[in-house]
């Protein structure tokens, strides 16, 4: 469908492009409507949904919006970042722990699926999980109940299971990362996100609807963008998906320069200047001149010792590296883990001690 067949003038479109951002998947492409559709079916189902897709295509509103729509709505939505809980934590969290399960198990804890119970527990990141948690959850997967750590009373939950990958999962299988057993349970009933290369007439849609949004988040006057910008934004590879393409928009509304409307990455990991600074998990290796990485210690803070002000400039560094590369790999946790050269988990980890989040780049 070319820019022509699709005016966004029309009361319908206006209306979609004025919605909320980051509550539904906007765009008129056959591919988007087809997901929306399957979602709102699915969404009336107790079935265990398993969403697929690059990074930035939506698949955690797709996630949402299984929960919104369903009869569940107004009971808990968990969501669980898989790889950001450290591997042995993850099945206590999950599952939940009885007094004296382990060394400081003081008191009994649930896990996150009897908070869930009677609504949805999303599972982000599915494949980052271990093998002894995958056969714990193919348990919950097959509806048996399960028991905490250290329990002896098996708890059987109400929860509605929605998983998320954006790895192939085949490979994961073969590179046994995945149970092959919890891979054909997942698989049964798949939501697929289309790329954004794929459907490039939403383009101009969802430009207008960040458009419009950021405009009215920054106290901006909402100015359409030119017709001739929307075409050629068409023709771009988007290899960041929507999260590109809001990034892009944004930048437009602050700077009301429609050249950046056309400055996306070619390859979302060309990481030319990140390349150079190493990861620092010891002591501060790289600085900017302006922000020179130790903070001067002040008459008045003369207590702070060598020690903690390594540390602080270690974190410093480390929040300042991991946000550049975050930026540069257009929030791929996977390629900037690579980049850095440390592992996924341990990136993720630090995302969340460091508080990064993701709205940062949006
Ligand atoms: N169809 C869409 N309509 C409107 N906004 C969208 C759409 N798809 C994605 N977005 C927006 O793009 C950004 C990225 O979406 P989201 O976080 O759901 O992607 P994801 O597939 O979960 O990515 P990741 O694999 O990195 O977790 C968010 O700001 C989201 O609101
Ligand atoms: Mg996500």
């Amino acid at each position: 469908m070319s820019l022509s067949q699709l005016p966004l003038t029309s009361p319908s479109l206006q209306s979609m492009i004025k919605l909320p951002m980051h509550e539904n998947l906007i765009g008129q492409s056959p591919l988007i409507r087809e997901v929306n559709e399957t979602i709102r079916r699915l969404a009336l189902s107790n079935l265990t949904v398993l969403v697929t897709g690059e990074s930035g295509t939506g698949k955690d509103i797709a996630a949402h919006l299984l929960h919104r729509l369903s009869p569940r709505y107004g009971k808990p939505f968990i969501k669980v970042n898989c790889p950001a809980i450290p591997e042995g934590i993850l099945e206590s969290e999950l599952f939940g722990y009885e007094r004296g399960a382990f060394t400081g198990a003081r008191t009994s804890k649930p896990g996150r699926f009897e908070l869930a119970n009677h609504g949805t527990i999303f599972l982000d990141e599915i494949a980052e999980t271990s093998y002894t948690v995958q056969g714990k959850l193919l348990q919950v997967l097959e509806g048996e109940a399960f028991m905490r750590i250290g329990g002896v009373t098996p708890v059987k939950t109400d929860v509605r299971i929605v998983a998320a990958t954006n790895v192939n999962l085949e490979d994961a299988v073969k590179q046994k990362r995945l149970r092959e057993d919890i891979y054909f349970r997942l698989s049964e009933v798949i939501v697929r996100m289309p790329s954004l290369r794929d459907r490039t007439e939403d383009v101009p849609l969802l430009a207008e609807h960040f458009n419009f949004n950021f405009s009215k988040k920054l106290g901006r006057e909402y100015e359409p963008i030119p017709a001739e910008s929307l075409a050629r934004m068409q023709e771009l590879p988007w290899n960041g998906n929507v999260r590109e393409l809001a990034g892009v928009i944004k930048k437009f509304v602050t700077t009301r320069n429609a050249a950046v409307l056309l400055e996306v990455q070619e390859q979302p990991n060309r990481l030319t200047a990140v390349h150079s600074q190493p990861a620092s998990t010891s002591a501060p290796r790289s600085a900017t001149p302006a922000n020179p990485p130790v903070p001067p210690v002040s008459n008045a803070r003369k207590s702070v010792s060598l020690k903690e002000a390594t540390r602080l400039a270690v974190e410093k560094t480390e929040r300042e590296l991991i946000t550049q590369t975050l930026k540069a790999t257009l929030w791929n946790r996977r390629k900037a883990a690579k980049l850095l050269d440390i592992s996924y988990s341990s990136l993720l980890r630090r995302i969340d001690a460091y508080g990064i989040g993701k709205a940062d780049f949006e």
